[in-house]
């Protein structure tokens, strides 16, 4: 069967690359002159959309790969390349196998055998023309290959059928949160005014779910999401230290000196500056993302250590094509 298609190939390509226009069938006068074939422009033209075609199979598989240093670079140059073979191909048959010719008239209201003849301009322009259809495979070859080049990139904004590993988290009821020496933190040890990171211990604090960012709030001032009212510990509480816009550190807290005039507190993300409102269960108040910061819910164990309760209000990170579906947070 693989001998049968490769026969079968070949036949095609000699076919396309061998047959000429004569079809033997009457034709009108022509309107534009006969020009000359150029064989040698047409395989310029196939060698030209071949490249072009593998560039942007390149720039597939450079994207496929996703562990090629310089990744980005390349996968640039071969979409450029194969942008740039596929307007040298175009130039190449506007030049040396469309018959140019000007003819000029008067601009009059539309009549059929004036549009008639400017199809038959149209197509004696191609004359020079003679293996068309080995033109037309290699050319539809090229802009499929860059269509997909494209297209593919797409597969970016994220899975659609696997989500349940974005929802997997380290944090468990129980799990202590340790800095990033590995030590338990005391409760008594987060301050006002100061920002903490924690992770779980013994969890990969490489993981995107693992780092949380730790404050100290009035407990008056909380007003947390329904549900959520023991989720705080003397006012601490716990939010994933992963932006739901891009997927940054936040790494900035916003916390008012002159609490009458001042701004509440904010955890901002450097990046693109959204703004979560920690007091109302991390709220966006600022910003492009799209979503609360999630929550961790906290607890004090005997030796008056931080540990989790419970898992986040929400997915971590950045937001992806049916995140809101997932989990419940509000
Ligand atoms: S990544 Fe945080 S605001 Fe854009």
């Amino acid at each position: 069967m693989r001998r049968l298609w490769r026969w079968f190939l070949v036949a095609f390509v000699w076919r396309a690359a061998t047959e000429t226009e004569d079809d033997g069938s009457e034709r009108p006068p022509r309107i534009v002159p006969d020009g000359p074939p150029s064989p040698r422009a047409e395989l310029v033209v196939v060698a030209l959309l071949i490249l072009a075609a593998l560039s942007a199979v390149g720039f597939i598989v450079v994207y496929a790969l996703d562990r090629l240093p310089y990744q980005t670079q390349w996968m640039g140059i071969a979409l450029g390349c194969a942008f740039a073979l596929l307007a040298a191909a175009l130039i190449v048959t506007a030049h040396h196998l469309v018959v140019t010719e000007e003819l000029e008239d008067e601009y009059g209201s539309p009549q059929p055998e004036v549009a008639a003849q400017v199809a038959q301009v149209v197509s004696e322009s191609g004359s020079r023309l003679r293996r068309r259809r080995l033109l037309a495979a290699t050319a539809g070859i090229a802009t499929t290959a860059i269509g997909l080049a494209a297209i593919v990139p797409a597969a970016s904004l994220g899975p659609i059928y696997d989500l349940n590993r974005f929802t997997r988290t380290p944090w468990r009821r129980g799990r202590r949160l340790v800095d990033q020496h590995g030590r338990p933190i005391p409760a008594a040890a987060i301050h006002t005014q100061e920002l903490f990171t924690a992770f779980p211990e013994h969890g990969d604090p490489e993981e995107i779910s693992a780092p949380v960012v730790l404050l100290r709030l009035e407990p008056d001032q909380l007003h947390l999401p329904k549900g959520r009212s023991g989720w705080a510990v003397d006012g601490i509480v716990a939010y994933s230290k992963i932006c739901t816009h891009a997927g940054c550190a936040i790494s900035l807290y916003r916390t008012p000196l002159f609490p009458p005039v001042d701004e509440p507190p904010g955890l901002v993300c450097p990046c693109h500056y959204s703004t979560f409102d920690p007091q109302t269960g991390g709220t966006v108040v600022y910003g492009p993302a799209g979503r609360p910061l999630p929550q961790l819910p906290l607890m004090v164990d005997r030796r008056g250590h931080l540990r989790a309760a419970g898992d986040y209000s929400g997915p971590v990170g950045p937001s992806w094509w049916g995140v809101r579906n997932r989990k419940a947070w509000s």
